[in-house]
This record gives structure tokens, sequence and C-alpha cells, in this order.
């Protein structure tokens, strides 16, 4: 199956660096089926396994417990936070896709961890803007429309306890970030990327998984 992959990581050694990450389970390798079945090529919106192992890793070693994520899909990202929250945690998934997310919710029954999940639908920028400021997130995850990651980064900051984390895909863009004549969403993730790392507010650091994945600790 086509999966998300750098193509500026040499093919063997991303292969070698999923084969020695912790596998998804039945149950993701499953959605990820369905999902290919659903979207054919676009399944690279989904993320990678070992960006799912991460994700779910780095939700336990915060001890997180109020999560957000912006851009939901089919619900593999979604299922790797709620399963690194612990069973009285929260996490709200904001998509503008009812077809992708009733996929979601779906898994979400299958996963167990459909009390833990509530779906926001609408625009991402809204749903965060209605939030009360003074709603309070450990960890927040960003992988949707690529104009709007300033305003998420944004919203979701403001909201993020001290030494809580964001997670942000796709800040490498496919390894094109650093062409200077590529166009699309690259000049707009090269703004995004400059941003945070000269936001005195945060440390971060831009790992080379899959298509590019930023954390970003509020300090
Ligand atoms: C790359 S996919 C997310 C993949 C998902 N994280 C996963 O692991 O399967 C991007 C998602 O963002 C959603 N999206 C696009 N624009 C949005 C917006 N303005 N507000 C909220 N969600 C949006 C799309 O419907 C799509 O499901």
């Amino acid at each position: 199956m086509a999966m998300k992959a750098a193509n500026f990581i040499e093919p063997a050694v991303a292969a070698y660096a999923a084969a020695h990450t912790s596998p998804p389970d039945d149950l993701l390798a499953g959605l990820a089926e369905e999902t290919h079945r659903l979207v054919g090529e676009r399944i690279t919106m989904q993320i990678a396994p070992e960006q799912g192992t991460l994700l779910t890793m780095l939700v336990r070693l915060i001890g997180a417990k109020r999560a957000v994520e912006v851009g939901t899909f089919t619900g593999y990202s979604s299922i790797c936070i709620a399963r690194g929250l612990p069973a009285d945690g929260r996490l709200i998934a904001c998509d503008v896709s009812e077809e992708w997310t009733a996929v979601a919710r779906r898994y979400w029954e299958k996963a167990g961890v459909a009390d833990r999940v509530e779906l926001r639908l609408g625009p991402a920028a809204d749903t965060l803007r209605a939030m009360p400021a003074e709603e309070c997130f450990d960890f927040a995850f960003i992988d949707a429309d690529k104009a709007g990651y300033p305003v998420y980064y944004e919203e979701i900051l403001s909201r993020l306890r001290p030494g809580g984390l964001i997670a942000v895909d796709n800040t490498l863009q496919r390894g094109n970030i650093t062409d200077p004549d590529a166009g699309g969403t690259v000049p707009g993730m090269r703004e995004f990327n400059d941003l945070v790392a000269r936001d005195p507010r945060v440390t971060s650091a831009l790992l080379t998984i899959a298509d590019g994945l930023t954390l970003i600790r509020k300090n």
C-alpha cells in the first residue's frame, strides 16, 4: 500500500527506520487499508505508522490528559493520541469532513476510545476561536490545511499549559522546503517554520520523520 514517505531520506534507510519502530496493531493497519480503498492515492493524507507510534509515545511521556487535534480525516492520528491518554483523558478532534470523520467515529468505537474523543465539525479556526480563553491543553497535533497553520498555532499556543507540546505535520513538504522555486504550500510552510524557529515562547525541534514533524514545547 502507498504510504506517506519522506523523499529526502534514502528509501532503504526510511524503510529500515520504519521496520525498527513498534508497528501499528491490526486495528490501525485495518484503518489504513480501509482508508486506502476509500481515497486511493490520497492515503498520503494519513500520518505514517511510525508517526502514530511516536504520537502515542509523546502523549504518554508528557502525561497529557487534555488534547486537541486539527485535521482528523479517517481517524488514524486521533486513535494514536487517544490511546496515549488516560481513561479520563479527552481529545477534541477538529475537521470539516463528515464523510471522512464518519470512518473515524466507527474506528473510535472499535478502538474503545470513543468516550475520550469529541468531534467538532467545521473550520478549525472557528472551532478553536470559539473555545474559552481559559481552555487548557497539554498536547496538540496540527495536520490540516497548511494555510491555516499560523492561526491554529496561535490559538492553540495561547491555550497550552507551560511544558505542553504541539506536534505539527508536513513541515518539510516532501523535501521541497529548501527549494526557493517551489510553489503551492511550500512558501507558506517556510514562513510558518521561520515563525516557530524565532518564537521566544517555545522550544522546537523539526524532525525528519515522514514528511517532517515539528515538536514545539511551550516554555
Ligand atoms: C492530512 S488530513 C489529516 C490526516 C489525519 N491526521 C490522519 O492521521 O489520518 C487533513 C484533514 O484536514 C481537514 N481539513 C481541511 N481543512 C480544514 C479546516 N479548515 N478545518 C478543519 N479541518 C480541515 C480535511 O478534511 C482532512 O481530513
